[in-house]
């Protein structure tokens, strides 16, 4: 079936792997990439695809409440995957209002457009937020995130995240508009920007720099390697229950200490360096404000409802990962050339001297 889909953050990490696969799977879909280009987002992650007929890249905001009007009264939308946010948790931290603009305001008014927009065979359409774990709050030691978990979220990205849910959920029952939405765990892979933990790590190690794990590296996070993510929403697209909540997760818990030491362990074999050397890196700093001490996901809905699981190991996706990292550099040196540096220096360099 013939069908326009709008992504938006579809220059992203994960929003370039959503468009990349929709493009090359589905020619008959029309796929609209709307992005920002903030710091995140890199047309660079779509060379590959950039020239196929079904695909439309358009710069904007999704918080401007006139251009996204305009969009949807120009092009015949019939559903957005809504992937465009401000998505790290340490910038989160430096400018909660900056995170509440963009991840719910930005929400809202894609729902809205969609609610004056949609206004016949509803059925056809649908509105799919993509979000995450940490919308509920931090696990101790036992237990796991399942759709029935309550929110609670900690930092000012995950509030945001939680705040655009709810609104979600509210134009599902107040408007009837067809949504769906999935709640994943942290992702890895390649385009990911090195703010985060493993490009973070493997970058710093690349240029022997200080590996930073924040308080006792105890911390535990849920790894999903980035395709297998995309294939859960491709599935849930076409497939999930309208109205319903999808939890994904790697089933691959890694304290971030073991975690930074078995990249380590890989970049040393990687770069011929004696073993033990990037280890020698690794420097405990001052822990983020409100740190989640742990997610893990009960994926058991999204397995036995729609068939999927994960497709490779961590161990195989890690060796991906990297070898991805060290054979980019040019992509490594352009996403950081501009305010990275800044941003470095801010949560790094002059946080160390405030310990
Ligand atoms: P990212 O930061 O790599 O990409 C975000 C994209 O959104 C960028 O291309 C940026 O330019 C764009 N954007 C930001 N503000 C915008 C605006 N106002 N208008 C239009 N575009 C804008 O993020 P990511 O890690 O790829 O995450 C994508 C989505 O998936 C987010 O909604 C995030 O909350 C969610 N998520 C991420 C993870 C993860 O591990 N990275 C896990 C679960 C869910
Ligand atoms: O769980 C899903 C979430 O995963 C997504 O919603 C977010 O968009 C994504 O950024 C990610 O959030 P985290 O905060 O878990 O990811 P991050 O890579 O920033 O950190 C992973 C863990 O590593 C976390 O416990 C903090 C720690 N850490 C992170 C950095 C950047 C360090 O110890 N040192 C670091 O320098």
């Amino acid at each position: 079936m013939k069908k326009t889909i709008l992504i938006t953050g579809g220059a992203g990490f994960i929003g370039s792997h959503v468009v990349r696969w929709f493009v090359n799977h589905y020619p008959q879909y029309h796929i609209l990439n709307l992005d920002k280009l903030t710091y995140a987002g890199n047309l660079e992650n779509l060379i590959d695809i950039e020239h196929q007929p079904n695909y439309q890249f358009l710069k904007g905001d999704i918080t401007d409440e006139q251009f996204i009007d305009q969009l949807f009264a120009t092009y015949p939308i019939d559903a957005v995957i809504h992937l465009a946010a401000e998505s790290h948790v340490d910038r989160s931290i430096m400018d909660p209002l900056g995170f509440v603009r963009t991840n719910v305001l930005g929400t809202a008014v894609l729902l809205n457009a969609c609610r004056k927009y949609w206004t016949s065979a509803l059925t056809d359409k649908l509105f799919y937020q993509v979000s995450t774990d940490e919308v509920y709050g931090s696990l101790g030691e036992s237990g796991y995130f399942s759709e029935q978990s309550k929110y609670d979220p900690r930092s000012p990205y995950a509030a945001s995240k939680a705040g655009a849910d709810h609104l979600v959920r509210a134009y599902f029952h107040t408007y009837h508009l067809p949504i769906v939405i999935s709640n994943c765990s942290n992702n890895y892979g390649p385009y990911q920007f090195p703010e985060k933990l493993i490009p973070l790590v493997i970058r710093n190690i690349q240029q022997n720099k200080p590996v930073p794990v924040y308080g006792k590296g105890e911390n535990v996070r849920d790894w999903l390697w980035v395709e297998d993510h995309v294939r859960a929403i491709d599935l849930i697209f076409h497939h999930g229950r309208r109205g319903e909540t999808y939890t994904i997760g790697g089933n691959n818990e890694w304290k971030n200490i073991d975690l930074v030491k078995l990249i380590c362990k890989c970049m040393d074999e990687k770069l011929g360096k004696p073993p033990g050397s990037s280890e020698k890196l690794i420097t405990f700093v001052k822990d983020r404000a409100g740190h989640d001490m742990r997610y893990a996901i009960d994926a058991s809905r999204i397995r036995s409802e729609l068939g999927w699981q994960p497709s490779i190991t961590f161990e195989e996706g890690i060796r991906r990962t990297i070898d991805w990292y060290l054979s980019h550099p040019e992509w490594l040196e352009h996403v950081t050339s501009s305010t990275y540096q800044q941003y470095y220096q801010q949560q790094y360099v002059e946080r160390e001297h405030n310990n």
